[in-house]
């Protein structure tokens, strides 16, 4: 084929960090006005890829070129100014800006020296209304919830007039109505001739959306066809290099006597959830399942203490609790893996040690790391090298940063923390959002296995097949109340999907 045929050509290219060969000959070829899919496991190598054409790494060989032309961009200032505009899997805007600022950064065509604010708010309110984006552009970054500032970064990279825009994972926190918003955005953006770079772990999605599709593995160049000839289970097939027999694994834990007994529960500051009455069962795995707003994250904050609770109860093992903060809720047996583990759960800037046993330090009482007031490192050390290795967590060392981990990877340390305390009753917020399939595998069968050693689990999931595959009950919220619970042998989409409209 031409040169031309390409809107952005990637040719071999290679990138290494210490201890860590990340890309080994990597290519990408996208044609103009085309989606082209970008997927691999946790830590394959895509968004280092991405981030050498966007001139955040240097990439140590190899060659890029875009329309043909060659391009290599010294900062991501140089790349927008070349055409390329890439939104980010962690999103790293400046909080206490507001949104138009945020969007401007730096490029605001000023007057005499002084920028305009009212040029500023029409020109963003212009790209807003095309995008169809209800943002208010006076509004502080920081006060905006995670979807809507990841519209903001869309908006920013459209700004820019961009040739090729890259989007990092762009729907992991966006609600099924927000995926479809942007679905439309890309949609136009495509058949203006943009090309536009999409990583997901989501297979329904991928489909769905794209033309062309390249896997990687192990920072390699794997394959690159026309999605109408892919299956999911070739892609799969592809990233991981073997047949994955089993996307569930077989259950093998017994529920047995109750262990948690929770009634009428009620959080303090409206929205939230209101006279929720359940049990959970010693080795149980307790789904719930709701659409958006429908207030599980509220349910699993006021169990964990993380929010108020106005009135209700909730037993332990026939003894009344209350978990007043988290602390306290460690201490009763407790752990929560929260939802926005990027935002809430991580230390980016200190080591996968320090991210492991943080929880333990912090309150647990289970594990004990001091002697005579002073920190043992040898047993830091030996819990996170253990952490690290049932959870296959894709390190150099021990010693690596987490903002340095592939975004799956961070949120292995983050589950991988929570088990170390060892808890009774442990509270599940979307574990596998933004974990490939693989490993999501490996988490169903952690959730299995700590179900078999006797421990209760709650799983909120906005992913049913994953509800229907490892839950033995699940509990369908709608509009803050129980709308009904379900055996999971017994349920199936429709019928969730019925509970969860009963008072939406
Ligand atoms: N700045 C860095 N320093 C050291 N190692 C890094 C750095 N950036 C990436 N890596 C390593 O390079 C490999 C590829 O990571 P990358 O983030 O590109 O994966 P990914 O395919 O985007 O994964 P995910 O789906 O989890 O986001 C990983 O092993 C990661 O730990
Ligand atoms: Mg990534």
């Amino acid at each position: 084929m031409e040169d031309d045929t390409y809107l952005l050509e990637m040719l071999d290219i290679d990138k290494s960090f210490p201890g860590v060969k990340a890309l080994n000959k990597a290519r990408l070829q996208v044609r103009p006005g085309t989606v082209h899919a970008l997927m691999g496991e946790n830590g394959a190598g895509k968004s280092t890829l991405m981030k050498c054409l966007f001139g955040i790494y240097r990439p140590d060989a190899g060659s890029i070129k875009i329309s043909g032309k060659p391009a290599s961009f010294a900062d991501p200032r140089e790349a927008m100014e070349g055409g390329v505009s890439m939104v980010h899997q962690e999103l790293n805007q400046v909080l206490k800006r507001n949104v138009m600022e945020n969007l401007w950064l730096g490029r605001f065509p000023a007057r005499f020296g002084l920028v305009s604010e009212r040029e500023m708010h029409k020109r963003t309110r212009a790209i807003f209304d095309e995008l169809g984006i209800k943002v208010d552009p006076r509004a502080a970054i920081g006060k905006l919830g995670v979807s809507q500032r990841q519209m903001v970064e869309i908006a920013k990279a459209v700004s820019y007039h961009a040739r090729v825009v890259v989007l990092d994972e762009p729907t992991s926190s966006l609600t099924n109505q927000e995926v479809e918003h942007l679905f439309r955005i890309i949609n136009k953006l495509r058949a203006e001739g943009v090309g536009i770079v999409y990583i997901s772990h989501r297979m329904e999605e991928i489909l769905q959306i794209s033309d062309d599709v390249t896997i990687m593995r192990d920072g390699e160049w794997i394959a690159t066809e026309p999605a109408p000839e892919l299956t999911i289970d070739r892609i799969i097939k592809y990233m991981v290099g073997r047949d994955l027999t089993h996307r569930f694994p077989p259950k093998t834990n017994v529920p047995g006597e109750d262990l948690l007994v929770v009634e009428n529960l009620t959080g303090k500051y409206p929205p939230t959830c209101r006279d929720v009455s359940f049990t959970l069962r010693r080795g149980e795995i307790l789904g719930v399942a709701g659409l958006v707003g429908s207030r599980r994250t509220e349910l699993l904050e006021t169990i964990f203490g993380v929010a108020h609770r106005a009135y209700g109860e909730i037993r332990k093992d026939g003894k009344r609790i209350v978990n007043r903060s988290p602390a306290e809720a460690i201490k009763n047996g407790f752990a929560m893996i929260t939802e926005e583990r990027r935002a809430n759960g991580i230390f980016a800037g200190l080591d996968i040690t320090f991210n492991t046993v943080i929880s333990n330090i912090n309150g647990g009482n289970r594990t004990r790391y001091t002697k005579l007031g002073l920190l043992s490192s040898r047993k830091l050390n030996k819990d996170t090298q253990s952490s690290i290795a049932s959870m296959r967590i894709k390190t150099p060392s021990r010693k690596a940063y987490l903002r340095n981990l592939s975004g799956g990877n961070q949120q292995k340390v983050v589950i991988g923390r929570w088990l170390l305390t060892n808890p009774d009753v442990l509270l599940m917020d979307e574990p596998t959002r933004g974990i490939d399939v693989g490993a999501k595998a490996e988490i169903y069968q952690l959730i299995i296995n700590l179900g078999s050693e006797g421990k209760g689990i709650i799983v909120v999931s906005s992913e049913m097949p994953e509800l229907l595959g490892i839950c033995d009950r699940i509990m369908v919220m709608s509009g803050g109340r129980l709308a009904g619970i379900l055996e999971a042998r017994e349920a199936n989409q429709e019928r969730i999907m019925r509970l969860a409209a009963k008072f939406a």
